[in-house]
């Protein structure tokens, strides 16, 4: 379905969501595009590339509708790798705590790194010139959100001087392929640092505005709400809008309850930053926490990617859990428990990864 490999765990079928499962993810910093998970609020709509037109407007002087050879024209292409994670990456960990009804429970795969290309919307937001009382980016897709039903397209927005940074794509191309339908084809934004869902699909209009966007999937959800809050009684603007990533990591290989020989075990995972932090690094333990392993770390591919991670552990004979911890340039370190960071809507449990393992 979709072009995506057959081992994905599906969540939903339409709208389509699905993560690959985690070993997928290991050995390849840049994802292949059959393996990268993909999160959808409505049905993929149908977009002919020929009469697909981006409005630009809203605190700008010279609002303007661009078509895709517009942009090839006026604009340089550029290419950033950038990954892209789900604020309700890992959530599975968070229902385990307590349960979240009507949420998927994603696995630690709803995060994925691709190499983009496309023009810069710094140059776009350039070409139509901003106000200088400008605050917010918004993005609007063409989709319409059917989970939760909206009945509204749906969008999201970005502050605009990260809007008007340089890693911050239209993108109409994924790892050297034309972008699938199924990722926002024909042109869709990818914000790097910031939670997937602010690299709105299927765009059709940039609204340059003085505040957030009240777009459902801002003012709404992905918002982080107090433990004791019913998200169902939460009006626009409770809580926190969720952003910048949060500094995260997981385990990737072997697989979660993986029968293992006794001794030396390889694990691997992938950790991510977030923002414009990095991953400085990351330790494993096979004792509870009370000794740490230092996990070697792959080469940063680019200011906005994860890093891949790797540590030999000794795996004793029985049942033994792996923690993982990863700190970020910011010396932030990843919280320790899922009960520490549980909310009602489950978004951002970055509390530190626990990998079941038997030792045999
Ligand atoms: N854009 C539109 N138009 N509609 C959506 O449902 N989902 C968002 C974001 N952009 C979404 C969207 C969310 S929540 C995430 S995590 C990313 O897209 C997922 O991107 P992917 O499906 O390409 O992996």
């Amino acid at each position: 379905m979709w072009g995506k490999r057959d081992d994905m765990v599906v969540h939903q079928v339409d709208p389509y969501n699905a993560e690959p499962p985690r070993r997928a993810l290991a050995g390849e910093d840049t994802t292949p595009v059959d393996t990268f998970y993909s999160r959808n609020h409505g049905s993929v709509p149908e977009i002919d590339p020929d009469g697909w037109t981006l409005r630009v407007d809203g605190l700008v002087d010279r609002p303007a509708t661009f078509g895709l050879d517009d942009l090839r024209r006026l604009f340089t292409e550029h290419t950033e790798t950038a990954t892209l994670q789900c604020a309700g990456n890992r959530r599975a960990g968070l229902i385990e705590v307590r349960d979240i009804p009507g949420e998927a429970p994603w696995g630690p795969a709803a995060t994925a790194t691709a190499r983009w290309a496309g023009v810069r919307v710094a140059d776009l937001l350039r070409h139509v010139g901003v106000h200088h009382e400008a605050t917010d980016v918004a993005f609007t897709g063409a989709d319409t959100a059917t989970s939760p039903a909206t009945g509204a397209p749906y969008g999201g927005s970005i502050p605009a001087r990260k809007a008007l940074m340089p890693e911050v794509l239209l993108a109409w191309s994924m790892n050297g392929e034309p972008l699938p339908a199924i990722h926002g084809a024909p042109v869709r934004v990818v914000a790097p640092g910031y939670i997937g869902a602010r690299s709105v699909k299927w765009i059709e209009r940039i609204t340059v505005q003085d505040g957030p966007s009240d777009n459902f999937f801002q003012a709404s959800t992905y918002r982080l709400l107090p433990p004791e809050v019913d998200p169902s009684s939460a009006g626009p603007g409770d809580g926190v809008a969720l952003g910048l990533v949060a500094v995260n990591s997981d385990v990737l290989s072997p697989d979660d309850g993986a029968q293992v020989p006794a001794g030396p075990t390889t694990v691997t995972g992938y950790a991510f930053a977030g923002g414009d932090r990095t991953v400085v690094r990351v330790d494993v333990s096979t004792d509870g926490g009370e000794t740490w392993t230092r996990a070697g770390l792959a080469d940063q591919l680019s200011p906005w990617a994860w890093r891949h991670w790797s540590a030999t552990v000794e795996v004793p004979r029985g049942e033994v859990t792996v923690l993982a911890r990863a700190w970020d340039s910011s010396a932030a370190l990843q919280p320790e428990r899922p009960e520490h960071v549980w909310n009602p809507k489950g978004y951002v449990n970055n509390s530190w990864a626990r990998l079941h393992l038997h030792g045999v």
